[in-house]
């Protein structure tokens, strides 16, 4: 079976259902994602609800409908098979939209994952555009929320561009007017929103002597050579400079970096903007930001407000959106420096640190992620925290850096497996990234399996290329 295969059979029973219920994630893939769908639904005529659901784990089970909507998973459900077939959910009443790791199950649900089809970089936004574009040809301008999706879920940080399906659909939003790329741009974050000094100076893949981590160092530099605040204090963002103004900035960042014997490899990325999207929205005006500002609504759970973003509130929703954001950036700052002043602890195949009831289980792995980088990145990070839903559960993340994946680590695999020994436990997610709730009191036994598991895939890895 081919992608195009299982899109097409999707929108066949999309097309065909007299009702659709859209269970999909909370963070900015699963928001963007349940956008797509439910708009593509609802223009074919079709009534649709959507829910929104922190993981699909046996805590959540329940909010799944019992009626006779056709239910589409988004974002999940693929490595959840097992446990939608327990809850007898029949396979004529489900698809599957997805990029996770595939469990599948006996009751054979239609499952659209591009993972399946050996597309490891596209999120399941961009599987949900494919199904939507293949309903209808009027859904073509929802590339832009696919787009979204891709870079929520870091789909373009190894490559530092989207390439394969998730490149073709980009292509799709070009086409349609509402995306526009700047390739090979500074890789930086907050092109329209941060104050050049902070952009400069807060961007973790490159590391400026005098300028990175120190905001009044990124200022001095940029004094120096010439590119000043366009009024007291207030300094230009990225997205605002000029062609000339932006060599100046690249230029000396290389003269900088090359007189340290700095690596410049991670240097350049694409980014992706909107130039439907109003100044004044400027979060809204590239793909990384839009994406951020999603993820906080979804993980501080209001994903609703997300998903009114997605289908064009741009007054109501998004001011609460902002002060969403606000309050998220602060929390993720706490849970960096968190981790930063407690240290984490070191086993011999990763880190680990406990940071109890402090930071929701929806946040510490975005944290712990962002961290990375001031700690070994040779390691992968896991973190602890306790189960919003039941305290009597641990959540587990982990994420690690696509150099470590290339050497054999699979988080996901690690998780899973780790996961087969102890009741009440679940995972999943990427080689990269991925999380799992686990009994309390197998915490520890947990990590060292989880150490154990890594060891022996570096090994296996070693032993593959010898
Ligand atoms: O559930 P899901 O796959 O959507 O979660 C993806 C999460 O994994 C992102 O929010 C991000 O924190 C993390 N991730 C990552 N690096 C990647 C891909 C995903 O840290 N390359
Ligand atoms: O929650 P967190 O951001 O750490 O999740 C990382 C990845 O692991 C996501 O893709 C998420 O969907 C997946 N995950 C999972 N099962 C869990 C917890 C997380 O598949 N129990």
């Amino acid at each position: 079976m081919s992608l195009d295969k299982d899109v097409r059979s999707a929108a066949e029973m999309v097309l065909s259902c007299k009702s659709a219920t859209v269970i999909s994630h909370i963070d900015a893939d699963g928001i963007s994602s349940e956008s797509i769908l439910s708009q593509a639904i609802s223009r074919a005529g079709i009534p649709v609800r959507s829910i929104y659901i922190r993981q699909l784990d046996p805590l959540t089970l329940h909010e799944i409908p019992d009626d006779d909507s056709l239910k589409i998973f988004s974002d999940f459900g693929s490595g959840q098979q097992t446990m939608l077939q327990e809850k007898g959910i029949r396979s004529k009443d489900v698809v599957i939209i997805d990029h996770h790791v595939s469990q599948p199950a006996d009751a054979g649900y239609l499952e659209v994952n591009c993972l399946l089809h050996g597309f490891e970089k596209m999120s399941a936004a961009g599987v949900a555009y494919l199904v939507a574009r293949e309903m209808d040809e009027i859904n073509r301008d929802l590339a832009k929320l696919a787009v979204i999706g891709n870079i929520g879920d870091m789909m373009d940080r190894e490559n530092l561009k989207l390439s394969g399906p998730a490149h073709e659909i980009l292509s799709d939003g070009v086409g349609y007017g509402n995306v526009e790329v700047w390739e090979h741009d500074l890789n930086i974050y907050g092109i329209s929103t941060r104050p050049l000094p902070n952009a400069l100076a807060y961007s973790d893949d490159i590391d400026i002597p005098g300028v990175s981590h120190d905001p009044d160092g990124a200022r001095r530099f940029l004094e120096r050579i010439g590119i000043r605040p366009v009024s007291a204090n207030r300094w230009p963002v990225w997205e605002s400079l000029t062609i000339e103004e932006k060599q100046i900035i690249v230029c000396s960042i290389i003269d900088q970096m090359m007189a340290c014997e700095k690596n410049l490899d991670r240097l350049f990325a694409d980014h992706y903007l909107f130039p439907d999207e109003s100044k004044i929205q400027a979060t809204l005006r590239n793909a990384s930001e839009y994406a951020t500002l999603l993820n906080s609504c979804g993980r501080w759970k209001r994903p609703e407000l997300g998903g009114a973003i997605c289908r064009g509130d741009r007054v109501t929703a998004y001011r609460e959106a902002e002060q969403m954001l606000k309050n998220h950036r602060t929390k993720i700052r706490e849970v960096m420096e968190y981790i930063t002043d407690t240290g984490v602890s070191e086993l011999s195949h990763l880190l680990y640190i406990h940071v109890g009831d402090r930071f929701p289980d929806t946040i510490v792995g975005i944290g712990a992620g962002m961290s990375l980088s001031r700690l070994n990145p040779e390691k992968p990070i896991l973190i602890m925290c306790e189960d919003s839903l039941d305290p009597s559960k641990t959540k587990i993340s982990m994420r690690t850096k696509p150099e470590v994946v290339d050497k054999g680590v699979d988080l996901q695999k690690a998780l899973c497996i780790a996961c087969e020994r102890f009741d009440g436990s679940s995972g999943g997610g990427h080689r990269i990234a991925a999380g799992a709730f686990i009994p309390r009191e197998a915490e520890r036994e947990f990590i060292e399996d989880v150490n154990r598991i890594i060891k022996q895939q570096y090994a296996q890895k070693s032993s593959d290329s010898c």
